[in-house]
């Protein structure tokens, strides 16, 4: 692993001014947010690592591109460019633009799945799960067990595990497995990658069956940086071509393009054959949900921009650059003892708050307790990846208890220096140094039904 920081390979041209409150204005802050760093306004926070999604510096290229950008209702030239620029890298057919990877979701999973219906995942994204469920299907995840030791160091801890899906397709009935979700990265495991070996294992048993794979391509670029890096047969391909490899294997891709095509707003749904009849679905889903199929939901601006992205998110000197940034947090982390999600992943380090609270149940939300330590030590938002972003049973309302209980510092794409960095670890030291003074996490005082995390209050429990 790296322990240098990687210099950037861009300079500053615009910046953003960011203020620090002090310590008595945070705590008042957190209070009237009710203790959920989804109720804090943007200006009040120092280093915002609540995502890495739409939070991205585009680049003067991309600034150009949006006065570029062709605002044609239909058959928009920046459009063109999207697809051109999404068959190149994809290598699929039919490339939809949607305006973000949850309306993926929302275009193109009611065409799999219903009542009675399973979907399954290597791990699904809250908001991916959301859309299995509102289809009226099950979602269930098949993560590597060797994912669940957060210590544990293992090169591809986003894999689905087989045998475990094989058991699951041999219980539930193939014909009642409406489509197997792959997330590339694997972000609620980590930003954890998954190999090419394990695509094509997956693709083996799917097309056994006959069910479509598809691919949840929010994080494709630092997946592919990661194969690159760590599977020996595909060293020495270009991102690009690993990239084609990768998605050769799916039948089909949602994504959230606010990631890994670093811009502010987009999304792409793929289709590998342009001959599918899901195609006239698609454009009809999106036409009823997302605008006509030559804009889906985005302006001629986004699209161009995205176009642009695509490519660069596929830099090779920004993605050592950029997954450099992570190694260079999680060595930090090491000599300080602080664990993680083992070896680092690709967008972000998720702190193991289980661990720095072991007194702390995971009914009483150590991840999140940990996010709003954070805050009031120094301004620093990140949020919960465990229990508290479970939620509850669809079925019986129970609380869920998830397999792993992180604290999530995601790093927006080109905004951060490594001053921030340290900003950030030596934070967590502090926090780490007092975690045994603490006898209670988090109450939830109101919930929502669906999707709580984003919006539910919640009160310290004295
Ligand atoms: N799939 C994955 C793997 C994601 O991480 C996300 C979003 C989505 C789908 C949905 O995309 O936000 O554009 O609608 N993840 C963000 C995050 C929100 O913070 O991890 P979206």
């Amino acid at each position: 692993m790296n322990k240098k920081y990687v210099p950037e390979p861009f300079r500053i041209k615009m910046v953003e001014t960011i203020k620090i409150l002090t310590r008595e204005e945070r705590e008042q802050k957190i209070k009237e947010a009710k203790y959920n760093v989804f109720n804090l306004r943007g200006e009040d926070v120092y280093i915002d690592l609540l995502t890495d999604s739409g939070t991205n510096a585009m680049s003067t290229e991309q600034w150009a591109g949006v006065m570029r950008g062709d605002e044609a209702y239909a058959g928009s030239a920046s459009f063109y460019k999207l697809v051109q620029a999404g068959q190149d890298i994809f290598g699929y057919d039919y490339i939809q633009p949607v305006h973000q990877g949850r309306a993926a979701e929302k275009v193109l999973f009611p065409i799999f799945l219903n009542k009675g219906k399973y979907a399954i995942s290597n791990m699904f994204f809250d908001t991916t799960r959301a859309h299995v469920e509102i289809a009226g299907a099950r979602a269930i995840d098949c993560l590597v067990e060797e994912a669940k030791d957060p210590k544990h160091r293992a090169p591809f801890k986003g894999n689905m595990d087989i045998q475990k899906l094989q058991k699951l397709i041999n219980k539930l009935g193939a014909e009642n497995i409406g489509m197997v979700v792959m997330t590339i990265t694997n972000n609620s495991a980590g930003g954890q990658p998954v190999s090419i070996d394990n695509m094509r294992k997956v693709k083996e048993v799917c097309e056994r069956y006959n069910i479509p794979l598809n691919i949840d391509a929010a994080r494709f670029a630092e997946n592919a940086y990661f194969v690159q890096q760590r599977e020996e047969e595909f060293k020495s391909m270009s991102i690009k071509e690993i990239t084609r490899k990768i998605f050769s294997y799916a039948d089909m891709f949602t994504m959230s393009a606010k990631k890994d095509a670093i811009v502010n707003m987009g999304g792409i749904i793929g289709i590998k054959d342009g001959k599918s009849p899901l195609i006239l679905k698609i454009k009809a889903n999106c036409i009823a949900n997302e605008g006509f199929y030559t804009y889906g939901g985005l302006g001629g601006r986004d699209l161009e921009a995205l176009a642009i992205g695509l490519y660069e998110g596929i830099d090779e000197d920004y993605l050592k650059y950029r997954i450099g940034q992570m190694e260079y947090l999680a060595s930090r982390l090491d000599d300080a003892g602080i664990s993680y999600q083992s070896p680092v992943g690709g967008h972000g380090v998720f702190v193991d708050a289980a661990e720095i609270y072991p007194q702390i149940p995971y009914y009483e939300f150590p991840g999140q307790l940990l996010a709003v330590k954070l805050y009031k030590e120094a301004g620093i938002r990140s949020c919960d990846i465990g229990s508290f972003m479970l939620g509850n049973d669809p079925d019986t309302k129970e609380q869920l208890r998830s397999q792993f209980e992180f604290t999530r510092l995601a790093i927006p794409r080109r905004v951060y220096t490594q001053a921030h960095l340290d900003i950030i670890v030596d934070a967590l030291i502090r926090i780490k140094a007092r975690a045994h003074e603490i006898k209670h996490g988090y109450r939830i005082t109101w919930e929502p039904p669906i999707l709580r995390h984003f919006q539910a209050s919640l009160e310290p429990i004295e």
